[in-house]
């Protein structure tokens, strides 16, 4: 199977852990537009989704699915989004797209995350994908002092602005042995609105694209 046969296959595979009349966490990126176009084939089953950028929104809204404010919902059964990476822990690194705040916020509220991804997505270590990191424009250079300090070598991403109208810090060379306290660490730092850790949070179900078929990966 193609890496893009594999994304399809994870995206129809997710539809499986989607409860009748829920409202449904949609996340951003290839893997996850591979599941909005599933999704539209079960629309009238479901309430209605939450979007994790103006992107997937959008195209939520192309498929007729309607799109609800979070401030209106309380209760989100399942969240489904893809990763940058991710471990046999289920810690992932996301905000390759750009999306990581809204995606963690619609993430905090559902009580699962179903992460699908391709194999190539499944590492040991993560950090070999750049971690982005979104931050409010003013503290841009502050923020790329104390990254530094905590040895990553951060590179601002050119001409992006997110949906927040703030700027990523993608950070290279960070081998990261402990995702749970690095996170919790970049939390602290005055300026970034999010970074692309999810550990504290991961997810609860890794659907993994292979050439065998679709893996199913819990802890
Ligand atoms: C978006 O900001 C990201 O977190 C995506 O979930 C991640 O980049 C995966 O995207 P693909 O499915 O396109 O690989």
């Amino acid at each position: 199977m193609t890496q893009d046969e594999q994304k399809r296959a994870v995206a129809a595979a997710a539809i499986q852990h989607i409860p009748v009349g829920s409202i449904v966490g949609v996340g951003t990126g290839s893997t996850a537009n591979y599941f909005i176009d599933e999704l539209a084939k079960i629309k009238h089953k479901i309430e209605g989704a939450v979007a994790s950028s103006d992107a997937t929104a959008q195209r939520l809204k192309s498929h007729g699915i309607e799109v609800l404010d979070l401030n209106n919902v309380t209760d989100i059964p399942v969240y489904v989004d893809g990763a940058d990476e991710i471990t046999q822990h289920l810690h992932m690194i996301k905000g390759g797209g750009g999306a990581l705040t809204r995606e963690k916020i619609v993430a905090a509220v559902a009580r699962r995350f179903i992460c699908i991804t391709d194999q190539t997505k499944l590492v040991d270590v993560l950090g070999n994908f750049p971690l982005p990191i979104e931050v409010i424009p003013m503290a841009r250079s502050y923020v790329a002092r104390e990254i530094v300090l905590l040895g990553g070598h951060p590179a601002l991403r050119q001409g992006f602005t997110t949906d927040n109208g703030n700027v990523i810090l993608d950070v290279h060379g960070m081998q990261i042995m402990n995702p749970v306290e690095l996170e919790t660490k970049l939390n602290q730092i005055t300026g970034i609105v999010t970074n692309g850790l999810f550990a504290r949070r991961g997810a609860n179900l890794l659907l993994l694209g292979t050439n065998e078929g679709v893996k199913t990966v819990t802890l």
